[in-house]
Parts: C-alpha cells; sequence; structure tokens
C-alpha cells in the first residue's frame, strides 16, 4: 500500500489525499540542530513501499533540504519508488536569462528535484515558455489540471457570473471554465511593469452590468493582478468580483486587499491558506492510485530517462 508522509506544514493536505485514496498515512520528524543543520528522521515503515512525500513548494527555501534529505532517506531505506507530490509547484517563472548573469531557477530547481525523485505530480504548473514539464524534468511528471474543479465550484456557489481572465495567456483556460459553468467571459489584456506594478486593459463590460464578475486565475502571487483587476471593476460600478485562484501564495497584504476588494476569495488547498475552500486531494489520490496499478518507477529508470506521463 502507497505510504502518504506529509513534510511539515502539509499534514492536512496529506490526509486528505491518504483518506480520498485508501492509502496509508505516515510520520516524519524534521527539526534543527542548534547549528541550524537539518534532522529528518522517517518513523513509518519504508522497505518495498512505494512512498509519495507530500510537499506544497510554495515559500520553499527554508525546508527544502528538509524535503531532499527525506527523499534520498526513503531511498536509502529500500522504498520501491518515491513520488514528490507538490501541488504547488515552485520557480516555474525564472524560465529563462532575462538580465545578463541570472541563474535560469526553473531549470536548476527541476535538476534537483529529478535527481531525488523516481516521479513528479504536480497542479497547474506556471508554464509559460516551456509547453510541458517533460521539457524541463528528467523524471515522469504528471500535470493535474484544476479547472474542472474550479467550473465546478462556481456552477454551484455564484449565481449568473462573468468569468474574467486576467490576461491573454489566460483565454483558453478560462474560456474552458465559462463553458463548463455555462456562463460568458472576456479576457483582459496585461502588461506588467515589475514585481509589483501591472497595468490592466479591460473590454467594454456594459452588456455584462448585471452580472457578477469572476476573477479567475492560476496564482495569485503578490496578488496585484487580481487587486488591479478588481479596483477597476470597482471604478467601473460593477458589482464586487468573486476572486478564485488555483494557487493562493498571497504575499505580504495581498489577501487583506482583495479581500476587500471582493464579495469573496477562493482558492484550492495547493498551498495551506485561510482561502482554501476546494480540495485537490481527491484529483491527486486519483493519479497516484493509476500510478499504483502501474507499478514502482525505480527498477524502471535508467540514467537519462526523460518523459512525461501526461
Ligand atoms: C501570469 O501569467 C499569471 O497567470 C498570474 O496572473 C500572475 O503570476 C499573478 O501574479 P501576481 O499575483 O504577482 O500579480
Amino acid at each position: 500500500m502507497r505510504l502518504i508522509l506529509p513534510l511539515p506544514g502539509n499534514e492536512v493536505f496529506a490526509e486528505r489525499i491518504a483518506k480520498a485514496g485508501g492509502f496509508e498515512l505516515g510520520k516524519l520528524e524534521t527539526r534543527h540542530f542548534p547549528d541550524g543543520e537539518s534532522y529528518v528522521r522517517l518513523v513509518s515503515d519504508i522497505a518495498g513501499r512505494p512512498v509519495d512525500l507530500v510537499c506544497s513548494l510554495a515559500r520553499p527555501d527554508p525546508g527544502f533540504l528538509s524535503l531532499i534529505f527525506a527523499a534520498d532517506a526513503a531511498r536509502d531505506l529500500g522504498a520501491a519508488e518515491v513520488t514528490l507530490v507538490a501541488p504547488y509547484l515552485a520557480y516555474m517563472r525564472q524560465d529563462r536569462r532575462f538580465t545578463p548573469g541570472e541563474a535560469v531557477t526553473s531549470r536548476a530547481f527541476s535538476r534537483l528535484i529529478s535527481s531525488s525523485f523516481d516521479r513528479l505530480v504536480t497542479v497547474d504548473p506556471h508554464l509559460h515558455r516551456y509547453s510541458a514539464l517533460a521539457a524541463l524534468y528528467d523524471i515522469p511528471a504528471r500535470t493535474l489540471h484544476a479547472a474542472p474543479l474550479l467550473a465546478d465550484w462556481i456552477a454551484a456557489e455564484v449565481p449568473h457570473p462573468l468569468i474574467i481572465g486576467p490576461d491573454e495567456e489566460s483565454e483558453q483556460w478560462v474560456q474552458a471554465v465559462a463553458a463548463a459553468v455555462g456562463a460568458p467571459h472576456v479576457v483582459l489584456r496585461k502588461i506588467r511593469h515589475g514585481d509589483r506594478e501591472v497595468e490592466i486593459a479591460f473590454p467594454d463590460l456594459t452588456p455584462w452590468q448585471d452580472r457578477r464578475p469572476v476573477l479567475l486565475d492560476d496564482i495569485a502571487s503578490s496578488g496585484r493582478t487580481l487587486i488591479e483587476a478588481a479596483h477597476q471593476l470597482q471604478r467601473k460600478g460593477l458589482q464586487p468580483p468573486v476572486s478564485v485562484v488555483v494557487h493562493g501564495i498571497f504575499a505580504g497584504e495581498a489577501f487583506a486587499e482583495l479581500s476587500l476588494l471582493s464579495e469573496r476569495v477562493v482558492s484550492t488547498d495547493s498551498v495551506p491558506h485561510a482561502s482554501n475552500t476546494i480540495t485537490l486531494a481527491p484529483l491527486i489520490a486519483a493519479a497516484l492510485q493509476t500510478w499504483e496499478e502501474d507499478g514502482p518507477m525505480r527498477s524502471r529508470r535508467r540514467p537519462g530517462f526523460s518523459g512525461s506521463l501526461g
């Protein structure tokens, strides 16, 4: 039976996955030595079993070494395979050198993960210049999509909605959600001037004045995209929006600011946050179950293996 092991802060989400998939929930201990170095101990029995380390990678730097040490320990203790379950995958945005001398952290991070794990499962990674995780990761990486869950939630909870995508890149995604909800959609034009400076242009919303705007984005990081869009909706006299994101990072005061401008702010549980409303656990458990049927991966891995299971 699969063993689900949560890294610190991921206990609730891991428990939901274990329950949804009928897997065993295990335990690992971490702490820091007085000199700041990391201590990791896998308490559960590992030998011969598929082990899934559950770790949302929002704000990844402080816990990253513990994650790598846990994966290494699992292999060392004879796990049949070691999977990283990262509902939010970090370091997807610096995917090229924008200024001479910059580290291309997407590639460096993917090499670190690929060398420590046999497989990766994640949800809606921020793919921009790379079309699929297989272009970055050397291990089988399964990409799951939250759109159907968001569509179900909007259809059940938001009467008479207008689905709004914040930028042209979101067009296809937003169109699919709107079609599933049976609602109209519009897409805004966004120009980013800096980490926290965005400019957003709206189309004419006059035909949709009576609808509840639903601002839909894959991620709220600084939150500036959604906050700027919500401000403009207010200036145009529309109803306050329902803001829905897959990954609610909400740096600094972003959540408080967006909440003031929104009817409601909703996220999936890919990043533990007060706005979590839609759970991804059954989606992830189903993906792990299909891997269970496939059998262990490690014995089949060869140096230089590259591929994606979806
Ligand atoms: C952009 O391509 C993404 O879809 C998001 O709109 C963006 O990453 C959100 O970032 P922030 O919350 O920092 O404006």
